[in-house]
């Protein structure tokens, strides 16, 4: 009797546009599996203090590079406050230490309380950014208490995000980890210099999951899942080879005692089996030979960075995915997802 050797699928290596690697103990304990997955990683900034000087950002990278090994590229973005000075950006995007800068609307999410209280207000280190050619990424979500929760980002696109394309048509814009259909359309709508990121859970979950069978904490993160009509749209837009789209985790570890509690952190740990969760998106949709431009060329190319060598295998070969690793509850724990990274 013949038994087939499993499917197998090669791509360049990939890079994850958006993570969270955190600092101290959890960066020693979560970068490594983000190195194993991934050539390089969009470091996000919001460490407590935020990361918004350039001497900050190198010595966070070294601390980055001593927990994976130099075989990982950590790009490293500023934290953009409201006195972020244009000067200091420039400096930081010469000296090779700035890759991007991230905007955090104050209050928004984790950590964000030093972000932006009014776009208007960092308008002078945006326009250094155009002129330096330096990506804005953007946590799109208003935080006024009166829009609703799972309406944050679609009102972000009206109040906030137009009037940014509007006046600086020639900076790069990456609205991160998109949630809606509204926000996939804006995407697509707009001109090259616009992209998004899509994570694996708003891939695979609807807001349901937050509420199944009780409260889940480890589905919670921010932009909250939405309705199902979203999570289709966001699939359509990661399968449909548009370069706009590309991989961006947004892995937030947190222990599991933060997640579990009366007032959880928001944040899902999607990293140790990132991949595996992506790609498994591309087979259901038919799309399998759109995974590598998803994975591995569509960011690199947006941010005019060039392609990695080598390749990464994924095989048809099943997976437990395990209720803890450490002290966190990874994406996907208790599942058996039905890709493996070999090699
Ligand atoms: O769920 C989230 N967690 N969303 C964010 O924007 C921040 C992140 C974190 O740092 O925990
Ligand atoms: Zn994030």
């Amino acid at each position: 009797m013949e038994t087939e050797a499993p499917m197998r699928l090669t791509i360049r290596r990939p890079d994850d546009w958006h993570v969270h690697l955190r600092d101290g103990a959890m960066l020693n304990a979560v970068a490594p599996y983000t190195a194993r997955q991934f050539a390089r990683a969009i470091v996000m900034p919001n460490l407590v203090p935020p990361v918004t000087t350039a001497e900050a950002a190198a010595a966070y990278r070294e601390r980055i590079i001593a927990a994976t090994g130099a075989d990982f590229e950590p790009l490293m973005t500023c934290y953009l406050a409201d006195d972020a000075a244009p000067d200091e950006l420039a400096r930081g995007h010469a000296e090779g230490v700035w890759v991007a800068a991230k905007l955090y609307p104050a209050h928004a999410t984790t950590n964000s309380a030093h972000g932006v209280t009014d776009v208007r207000n960092i308008y002078p280190a945006l326009e250094a950014m155009q002129r330096i050619g330096m990506p804005l990424l953007v946590h799109g979500e208003v935080t006024d208490p009166e829009v609703d929760i799972f309406d944050r980002e679609a009102v972000f696109i009206e109040r906030t995000m137009t009037g940014l394309v509007r006046d600086f048509a020639e900076l790069k814009i990456v609205f991160e980890h998109i949630t809606t259909a509204e926000a996939a359309q804006f995407v697509a709508d707009a001109g090259p210099l616009v992209g998004a990121t899509i994570t694996p859970q708003h891939l695979h979950i609807n807001r349901n999951a937050i509420f199944a069978g009780g409260i889940n904490p480890h589905a919670y993160c921010l932009p909250v899942a939405k309705r199902e009509q979203h999570r289709l749209a966001i699939r359509a837009a990661a399968v449909s080879g548009s370069p706009k789209f590309f991989l961006g985790t947004d892995s937030a570890p947190h222990a599991i005692d933060r997640k579990e509690a009366a007032c959880g952190c928001a944040g899902i740990f999607n990293a140790p089996y990132a991949l595996e969760s992506y790609v498994a998106v591309f087979e259901e949709e038919g799309a399998l030979d759109r995974f590598e431009a998803f994975a591995s060329e569509n960011g690199p190319r947006f941010y005019g960075l060039p392609f990695n060598e080598g390749t990464v295998t994924l095989e048809q070969t099943a997976v437990q995915v395990p209720e803890r690793i450490g002290d966190v509850v990874p994406f996907h724990a208790g599942e058996t997802l039905r890709w493996s990274l070999v090699g």
